[in-house]
């Protein structure tokens, strides 16, 4: 499976797309959503601003992706999705985490993205255990990779205990 897992500040990386965990308002926030806004400069948050609402105050419902330029980013482009905040597991967060990395892949294939860098969404603020995100992620990864030329995927993780977590759930995958 093309996936790399690796350690990195994802806005730092020389790809072609970064994916952002995003919240639907696609505003801003902490985490990775916070670096990505930095570092991309002002110029992101009015191109999030011109994306349409679909609701009031969302314009990206969770498991759904966004993609916009990259602008002061290495990245050409961010695709901004929205995980799922984890309550018990038994609530839909697998799926709607699947639909995430497989709605990114989309967006990717359909930009002929050929390298793209993931965080481990929901695995911050929104709590999923990394544990079980990273099985779904990689089953949904694998299924995606399926649709087309595969592009490079690199999972960035921001920390080796992190990447530690992902590595094995790859080669429990392999
Ligand atoms: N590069 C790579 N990974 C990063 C970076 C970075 N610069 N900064 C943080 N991370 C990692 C975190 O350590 C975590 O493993 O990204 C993963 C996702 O964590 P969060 O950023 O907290 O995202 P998430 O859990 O999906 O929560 C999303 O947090 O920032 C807000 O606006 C965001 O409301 C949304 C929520």
């Amino acid at each position: 499976m093309p996936i790399e897992i690796i350690t990195a500040d994802i806005t730092r990386l020389n790809v072609d797309a970064i994916v952002n965990a995003a919240n639907g308002s696609l505003l801003g926030g902490g985490g990775v959503d916070g670096a990505i806004h930095r570092a991309a400069g002002p110029a992101l948050l009015q191109a999030c601003r011109e994306l349409p609402q679909v609701s009031p105050g969302v314009r990206c419902p969770t498991g759904e992706a966004r993609i916009t330029p990259g602008f002061r980013l290495p990245a050409r482009y961010v695709i901004h999705t929205v995980g799922p905040v984890w309550r018990d597991g038994h609530s839909g967060e697998p799926e709607l985490l699947a639909r995430c990395y497989r709605r990114s892949m989309s967006l990717a294939f359909e930009h002929g993205v050929d390298a793209i860098a993931f965080p481990a969404i929901s695995c911050g603020v929104y709590g999923y255990p990394p544990e079980q995100a990273a099985p779904v992620a990689l089953r949904s990864l694998r299924d995606a990779l399926a649709m087309g030329p595969p592009p490079h995927v690199l999972l960035c993780c921001f920390d080796e205990a992190m990447a530690a977590i992902w590595r094995h759930a790859l080669n429990d995958a392999a």
